[in-house]
């Protein structure tokens, strides 16, 4: 179970010293991602280490070191604690990919003797923490971690602390419930709020945070708070919680009728499945829904429900043989900060991105992220040539989460902070935590207003960026909506001629009647790009229904998230000026219906394209936006990425017989790959 697809495979360990030398550097990063310390490598590396480690072993079995991290729980490294488990706790084994998924279940069905009768459970892996919580007669009595399996530490000092896992109980059970302590991203943010309030470094991420927090006892003058869910429950005291021959649902079941939060709970759920093909789909289900999701997972757990048929299946050394971890994409990575630049957005604010060393995060190349604020940047003591972590899932932008202080280099210095203005040179306004050009809305205004008139949105011919910089500094135009009010004096003395006025004022009256998607995407709102505007309108219809929407309302258009969603309601209201304006010029708030294809019609119904490199033949000259417009139009849904949920790649077959990464990532998930020429063949009746 531990093949990896090919760009993905691990290095490979040429002589003995070089797998020494991975031991230790396993034994190192395992020691600090269970301390209290930040590792040294993402999970990402450590898996692709550990898989060369397990290569190496088992090509060479004589020669295996007798205390490889690989034969232990844990890898050897979790600090073990004198309290005996009362069954081992045991970790998951791995599969990366459906083809491996199928091999398991061949393996479990090997042992069985036959096909698992008794169906299969699919939850979430939640990326925390495992912990035993020995509750005697309804009451919490004792809290330990996982240790090497057969001994953890005893961490009962944060009983009280931990949602879902109540101090007292409402029924009188005795009973050890096993499952996964985590920050939720709430808590982890008020948490590395509490600390930088403290004087303490902000956590890395949210499973070295919790590790951090059960290891530090009555070392702290505060209280963090974190969450539980139950994934499994054995008898204590040889009291009888469970029914004999419970199913594994049964089990979680009665743990949470005991009133102990369960991976049940959780909103991806716990799922009941007849086969692995099924649980494949609720594999995939659970990863689109990760984004989402306000904690942290790193995969998805099937395990067979029967417990006959567990009990049949048995246990490795470190592994049940009935149960198996589904890893998805690693979301959270290590690279270095390179630098850091400043823009100005709409409202004057000034947004500092981080620029990083690429790193393929989730399916994609990440070299910019997100910072916060200048004062954020000092809270997190972020320096340029840090090696931090930064974390990307589905459609959330990039965010550089902390620096590894451990790693940090000689020439590293403070990430400076703007003394002026990056876009005009002038006064900065440092008064609150975001700062701001001291001009406010009119520094970035040209550039919003030129990015608004271009081709793509309100296509006003001939306003290009020389009229438009007259017609702000004039004071004319403060906003997209002044646009349309503009007089043809206005237009003269800002063009330098009566004709050419006349022309844009026509522009102009034309731009009136664009269709919604177009408007909306004119205001500019951040995150809200020609496709996602597309999107929006289509999904509401009218400008009055976008502005209804409340986040949850948002998070209904696809590709829009937990994270995204309340930003765009909340920016969507702070235009309401604007918005107001531009209703009361006459402008189009509606979206036609006709324009791109009703939902379910449309040869691309239902399909998601994934566009690379330069288009050919009738799509030639083509940009990306463009390409995503006729997908959209033809039915389909555009993609950033080849995943499983790619429908077609569209990609110029390679030259020098060298396929792209995006083409053989869609050959080894079976996607289908169209030439730009077969392509406009499918979608003919769109090319106009
Ligand atoms: S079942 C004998 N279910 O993942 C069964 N584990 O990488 C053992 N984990 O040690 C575990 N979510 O700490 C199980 N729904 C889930 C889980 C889960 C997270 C953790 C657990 C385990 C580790 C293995």
């Amino acid at each position: 179970m531990t093949t990896l697809p090919a760009d993905k495979a691990p290095s490979v360990l040429s002589a003995r010293a070089k797998y020494e030398d991975a031991l230790q550097r396993m034994r190192e990063a395992s020691r600090a991602y269970y301390g209290d310390g930040d590792s040294p490598l993402d999970d990402a590396t450590y898996d692709r280490l550990r898989l060369a480690v397990l290569a190496w072993e088992a090509e060479h079995p004589d020669d295996v070191a007798e205390d490889s991290p690989t034969g232990q729980v844990g890898d050897g490294a979790a600090p073990i604690g004198d309290v005996a488990h009362t069954t081992r706790l045991l970790s998951l084994d791995n599969v990366f990919n459906a083809d491996e998924l199928v091999t398991w279940g061949a393996s479990l069905q090997r042992r069985l003797g036959h096909a698992p009768v008794g169906g299969f459970t699919v939850e979430p892996k939640m990326d925390g923490a495992a912990i035993a919580a020995r509750y005697r007669a309804g009451r919490l009595v004792q809290i330990i971690t996982r240790g090497d399996g057969s001994h953890g530490e005893d961490v009962s000092h944060v009983i009280g602390q931990i949602d879902g896992l109540p101090s007292q109980l409402p029924v009188s059970a005795t009973v050890e419930v096993r499952g996964e302590v985590l920050f939720t991203q709430e808590q982890f943010e008020a948490a590395n709020e509490i600390r930088t309030n403290h004087g303490a470094q902000v956590f890395a991420n949210p499973r070295n945070g919790v590790a951090g927090t059960l290891r530090a006892k009555d070392r702290r003058p505060y209280q963090l708070r974190m969450t539980f869910w139950a994934y499994g429950a054995v008898d204590l005291d040889a009291e009888p919680f469970l029914p004999a021959g419970a199913t594994h649902a049964d089990v979680l079941a009665a743990v949470a009728v005991a009133g102990v939060q369960t991976t049940a709970d959780t909103p991806a759920g716990l799922d009941v499945v007849s086969g692995l093909a099924e649980a494949q789909q609720k594999v995939d289900e659970i990863a689109t829904l990760r984004a989402s999701l306000p904690f942290g997972i790193d995969g998805v757990v099937i395990k067979a429900n029967d417990a006959a048929e567990q009990a049949l299946a048995g246990f490795g050394s470190r592994f049940p043989h009935w149960a198996i971890a589904f890893k998805l994409p690693a979301v959270e990575r290590q690279t270095v900060l390179e630098d850091v630049v400043w823009d100005v957005g709409r409202t004057g604010v000034l947004a500092p991105t981080a620029v990083l060393a690429p790193v393929e995060i989730d399916g994609s190349t990440v070299t910019r992220a997100t910072l916060h604020n200048p004062a954020d940047i000092r809270r997190r003591d972020l320096h340029l040539l840090d090696t931090v972590t930064v974390y990307k899932a589905g459609d959330i932008i990039p965010r550089v989460q902390a620096p590894i202080v451990q790693l940090r280099p000689d020439g590293a210095r403070e990430v400076p902070l703007p003394e002026a203005c990056p876009n005009c040179g002038g006064e900065i306004d440092k008064r609150q935590e975001r700062w701001r050009c001291a001009k406010g809305t009119a520094c970035a205004l040209p550039a919003l207003i030129e990015y608004a008139a271009g081709r793509e949105m309100l296509d006003i011919d001939g306003l290009g960026k020389t009229y438009v910089k007259a017609l702000v500094e004039s004071g004319d135009v403060a906003d997209v909506a002044d646009l349309f009010t503009l007089s043809p004096d206005q237009l003269t003395s800002a063009s330098g001629s009566a004709k050419r006025a006349a022309k844009l004022a026509e522009q102009i009256e034309a731009a009136k009647s664009r269709p919604l998607n177009r408007i909306f995407c004119a205001l500019g709102v951040l995150g809200t790009g020609r496709s996602m505007s597309r999107r929006i309108a289509r999904h509401f219809g009218s400008m009055e229904a976008i502005r209804q929407a409340d986040a949850a309302a948002m998070q209904a258009v696809e590709g829009i998230g937990a994270e995204k969603a309340p930003i765009i309601a909340e920016q969507v209201a702070t235009l309401a000026p604007v918005i107001d304006k531009l209703i009361a010029a006459g402008v189009n708030m509606t979206e036609p219906q006709e324009e791109p294809e009703a939902d379910g019609q449309g040869p691309l119904s239902g399909k998601t394209v994934v566009v690379t490199g330069k288009m050919t033949g009738p799509l030639d000259g083509r940009g990306r936006a463009e390409m995503n417009a006729l997908i959209e139009k033809a039915g389909g849904r555009s993609g950033g990425s080849v995943s499983a949920k790619t429908s077609i790649l569209v990609a110029v077959p390679s030259a020098s017989g060298k396929p792209s990464s995006k083409a053989v990532k869609a050959q080894e998930l079976g996607v289908e790959v169209l030439s730009p020429e077969a392509f406009a063949e499918l979608v003919a009746d769109y090319l106009a």
